[in-house]
């Protein structure tokens, strides 16, 4: 993109989405909020709108797109074959912060799955999402809408901050809701595999297939070097601010030790902890996330962001248990902080 364009935050309201479903027909761009991060969409349908996501994020060619969906809709040609166990989670999820990986079908463009014989597809559950797909009457490809490798947009603000004056328009509809992206997984081999965890979990997508689906491998530790990654998006560096990043594991008074040694050790560290960690970890410079792994999971980014606009050079993250929404947090911690993790 050679010029600069002005890129223009509108609150989320009908005319707005009028007018950001016409730039989307018309072969352009928009963000728009989920209930997981904001989305950088363009018309799944057309490469050419569909190449200009990967410019303006800066995004690797070889990391397919979500395609968002109005309801629970399945629109003829996107996907080949809909196994029982789709069906059954779509019942179940949709609308909803569940992606499913399927066999492509012939009308998604080779730009949306990246060379894949695969399509992820989602029906957010945001209102203003799904009105959004309704006045497009489109497929929405959407990547979440941050510049690639920077923390996932949770706000109108941050969205602006990595692509302005790349994209024409930005839907302001508040803070995201949940704050993390959406549950992934993969349904078209022979066995579930879930390649990201959400806020949709593993435990909860287990009772509803019978079945508890497997981890992918390189989705909570690194892949060992040279293998293959069942979804490109494990391979790129994530989530991640210009701050270095150390998660620290643990529980109890150990925990709170091994958050007091790691700050005491550094220069301009911040501490990232749940509430209750903070009147222990005081005079130190902590930041609450939440009372809970729910808000933590929702303000997680926008501190993420916040850590880097207030110049600290280390973050020091607190770990959760990796089981329920915890698993999902750990998963974007572990990413955020390049697999540096202390602790048992
Ligand atoms: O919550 C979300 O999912 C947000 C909102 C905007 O919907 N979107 C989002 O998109 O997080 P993105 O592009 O940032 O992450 C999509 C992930 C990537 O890790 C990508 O590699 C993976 O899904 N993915 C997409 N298509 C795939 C496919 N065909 N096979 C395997 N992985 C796929
Ligand atoms: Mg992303």
């Amino acid at each position: 993109m050679a010029c600069r364009m002005k890129t223009k935050i509108r609150l989320l309201n009908e005319a707005s989405v009028e007018e950001a479903a016409g730039i989307l027909r018309a072969g352009g761009l928009v963000a728009f909020p989920t209930e997981t991060v904001y989305g950088l969409g363009a018309n799944a349908l057309d490469e050419g709108a569909v190449r200009g996501i990967f410019l303006a994020k800066g995004r690797p060619q070889d990391n397919p797109l979500i395609v968002h969906l109005p309801k629970s809709e399945l629109p003829a040609g996107l996907v080949s074959a809909l196994p029982d166990a789709a069906e059954c989670l779509m019942e179940a999820f949709w609308p909803g912060p569940l992606t499913l990986v399927l066999p492509k079908g012939p009308k998604i463009p080779d730009a949306v799955s990246a060379g894949l014989p695969t399509v992820a597809l989602r029906a957010p559950a945001h209102e203003g999402a799904q009105a959004l797909l309704r006045a497009a009457g489109l497929p929405i490809a959407a990547p979440s809408a941050n510049a690639s490798g920077r923390p996932s947009p949770t706000l109108a603000r941050h969205v602006f901050d990595d692509l302005s004056g790349k994209i024409p328009l930005i839907l302001d509809g508040g803070a995201c809701e949940i704050g993390i992206e959406s549950t992934v997984l993969d349904l078209s081999g022979a066995e579930p595999v879930l390649l990201r965890p959400g806020s949709v979990t593993l435990e909860e997508l287990g009772a509803a297939l019978g079945k508890t689906p497997r981890l992918g491998r390189g989705v909570m530790r690194p892949l060992p070097a040279g293998e293959r990654a069942l979804s490109p998006g494990l391979l790129h560096r994530h989530y991640a601010p210009r701050a270095e990043v150390i998660l620290v594991r643990g529980e109890g008074e150990a925990l709170v030790q091994r958050l007091k040694d790691e700050y005491d050790a550094a220069e301009n560290a911040l501490i990232l902890c749940a509430d209750a960690l903070l009147d222990r970890l005081q005079p130190r410079n902590c930041q609450g996330l939440g009372a809970d792994e729910r808000r933590m999971a929702k303000t997680l980014f926008a501190a993420l962001r916040q850590a880097d606009e207030r110049s600290f050079s280390k973050v020091i993250l607190q770990g959760v248990a990796e089981e329920g929404l915890g698993l999902a947090l750990m998963n974007r911690a572990l990413r955020a902080a390049g697999f540096r993790a202390v602790g048992p």
